[in-house]
């Protein structure tokens, strides 16, 4: 759907990599091309019009922001250049300065590197304790798993609310109700799904939530992170400088702004904002109920075409999102994605930065075909028509 708005779609090209980035409609270009070409001054700084035009788009953009994820007020937005910069914010400025030696943060063995490490640097810093949530069968987090994992000890929960490899859905709104009733932080990264499905903070209970624009149709180096405005007013910022202070004197004496100001030192990412709110217009007309129906309807049909080719397993049959992956029996997955590139067709192979999936799934690398709005049923038709005929793989990759 919507294809004719993706100048990348022109090319003979079948993109199949969307959980590593999406393309960017035609509105997004233009947004970023029109800042460049017809108003291009910096944020938060000039007195006068073309400036004072983009510190009015800028700070427009963290409003539409607020209403994308029903946050209860724009203070709760911070610019940031992705999820991994927005979850390092998250560890490095809250739970350094609001958690003891001993506290519990629980995340899963399907997290994806950036909700993974900075958890793990921090314990060796200040001696938290990290625990993994059991996954069921089929490699999902079942709410009341990871709810029996909770002490008294347990602080912050951690997880993607779309898993990048396994894809699936994990029930946000039960989970944060029960941490809620606890008093435990809830941090959620969004990056798989901010462009997917709808996300409401204020109905999920989400403490902070992480997401970047690139995976949502939106430019790369920007993203977002939602912080509840009193968790966010005891976060401590990680970059000191220019446009966060009010003042600062010779004897030391300083003064900082309040947020989400104080979070946004130096030159800020202006093109990556204002692309990132034409993209947030783009998804909104579109509409998630469409993007939702779109996409189980591709996957179920690529599970089920996948399913007749016989040297091909499928690794998560039984997930929800727009994520499959599959391996080509004794062909090493790097191989079928070279192979898939001979015809146009992008798959990512690896294990797509979620490097302790292994000891869950057995099973180090994989390939990996992500769906978005733009795919079509013919285009997995090539996709299967490749397959069938991978007899010849190593003649091409050879
Ligand atoms: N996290 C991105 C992916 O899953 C890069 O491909």
């Amino acid at each position: 759907m919507n294809r004719e708005d993706f100048d990348m779609l022109k090319q003979d090209i079948i993109y199949f990599d969307n959980s590593a980035t999406t393309f960017k409609p035609k509105s997004v270009l233009n947004a970023i091309n029109d800042y460049y070409t017809s108003y291009t001054a910096n944020a938060h700084r000039g007195d006068y019009k073309i400036s004072l035009k983009v510190d009015s788009l800028y700070e427009g953009v963290r409003d539409k922001v607020k209403d994308f994820i029903n946050a209860k007020s724009s203070k709760e937005i911070v610019f940031t250049s992705g999820t991994t910069d927005s979850l390092n914010r998250t560890v490095f400025g809250f739970a350094k300065h609001n958690l003891k030696p001993g506290d519990e943060v629980i995340i899963t063995k399907t997290e994806h590197a950036s909700n993974v490490l900075p958890w793990l640097e921090l314990a060796d810093e200040i001696g938290i304790k990290i625990k993994y949530a059991p996954l069921d069968k089929n490699l999902k987090l079942q709410a009341s798993d990871l709810l029996k994992e909770i002490t008294p000890k347990t602080k912050i929960v951690s997880i993607a609310h779309i898993t990048n490899t396994i894809g699936d859905i994990r029930n946000l709104k039960e989970i944060g109700g029960r941490l809620k009733d606890k008093n435990i932080y809830f941090v959620v990264d969004a990056a798989q799904s901010a462009g997917h499905r709808k996300i409401d903070v204020q109905d999920m209970n989400i403490d902070f939530l992480a997401f970047s624009g690139h995976k949502m149709c939106g430019p790369t180096g920007i993203g977002v992170l939602y912080g509840k405005e009193e968790l966010l007013e005891k976060t401590k910022p990680i970059n000191y400088g220019g446009g966060m202070n009010n003042f600062f004197e010779g004897d030391g004496s300083r003064e900082y702004r309040s947020i989400p100001t104080l979070f946004e030192a130096g030159t800020q990412n202006i093109e990556g904002v204002i692309g990132l709110g034409t993209a947030v217009d783009y998804l909104n007309r579109v509409g998630f109920d469409k993007i939702e129906e779109h996409e189980k309807e591709l996957r179920s049909y690529l599970i089920e075409e996948l399913s007749k080719i016989e040297n091909i397993e499928i690794l998560n049959k039984e997930s929800e999102a727009g994520n499959v992956l599959f391996n080509i029996k004794d062909v090493f997955p790097q191989d079928t994605a070279i192979y898939l590139d001979n015809y146009n067709i992008c798959v990512r192979a690896g294990n797509h930065c979620a490097k302790l999936l292994k000891d869950e799934l057995g099973i180090k690398n994989t390939c990996r075909i992500s769906l978005y709005l733009y795919n079509t049923k013919e285009e997995i038709d090539k996709l299967i028509q490749v397959l069938k005929n991978s007899k010849n793989i190593f003649d091409v990759v050879i």
